[in-house]
């Protein structure tokens, strides 16, 4: 079964924008767990510009369900995790200028270093995902660093405007999954996905978690954050 893991950086992004204390997006992770998310997931980058540590702090506390920690695989990172010890840890991809993740981890580029970080982050209980391109080479390398999961970037597939190409990028889905799941790794997905793209990702024989936070933040203005959940675990299901 495919399960929802609500991101609620973008609840973050919105505090940030005033730097006063609201919205909170422990309270969003909150409200997001009552309507049913199966976990939540925040990304807490190295100049802190959206979540800070003291959101993750609180959520190790209070959420009832599972913190997914995304980060880059920095050194600096690793207290930061090892500290709070979320359930999980997505390595992503980080460059201060991008506004939000932009592409694939190069696992393949950076192996050493980021089998290092992946077993640094295992030897403190925290299991790992790799947020990667649906690239053979990529999941290949993924495999080697001993990482769990590996979290399959939807960006191309979402952004594809035509039918064809809509097709053409999940069947690269499709296929990475199916090669990632064949060398012994988990997989989960995310970015890009919203509530009339979502259901053929999560129709992905053996996929795990979807790590969706833009289109669900969005709607909630409008519906409120209840409803947007339920509408986007109805479709998952
Ligand atoms: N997964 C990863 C690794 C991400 O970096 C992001 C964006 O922070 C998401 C999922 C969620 O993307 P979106 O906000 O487009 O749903």
């Amino acid at each position: 079964m495919t399960i929802l893991c609500v991101n609620i950086d973008h609840v973050a992004t919105l505090r940030e924008a005033r730097k006063i204390t609201e919205p909170d997006p422990v309270t969003a992770a909150l409200l997001c767990e009552l309507a049913g998310a199966s976990g939540i997931t925040l990304h807490i980058r190295e100049d802190r510009r959206h979540a800070k540590e003291r959101d993750l702090e609180l959520l190790m506390q209070l959420a009832k369900t599972r913190v997914n920690l995304e980060m880059a695989a920095a050194d600096a990172m690793l207290p930061v995790a090892v500290k709070y010890r979320p359930h999980q840890v997505t390595l992503v991809p980080e460059k201060r200028e991008e506004i939000t993740t932009e592409g694939g981890l190069d696992v393949a580029g950076n192996l050493a270093k980021i089998q290092s970080v992946t077993e640094s982050l295992q030897d403190s209980g925290i299991r790992v995902s790799l947020f990667i391109d649906a690239d053979e080479n990529q999941i290949a390398a993924a495999a080697e660093t001993g990482a769990e999961f590996i979290e399959l970037h939807t960006g191309c597939y979402c952004n594809a405007v035509e039918e064809e190409e809509q097709k053409r990028e999940l069947e690269i889905l499709v296929r990475g999954a199916h090669i990632a799941q064949d060398l012994g790794l988990r997989v989960n997905a995310g970015h890009g996905l919203n509530y009339r793209n979502v259901q053929p990702v999560a129709r992905i024989a053996g996929m795990e978690e979807l790590n969706i936070g833009h289109s669900i933040i969005a709607h909630a203005v409008f519906v409120g954050i209840e409803r947007a959940v339920k509408e986007m675990i109805a479709l998952i299901k």
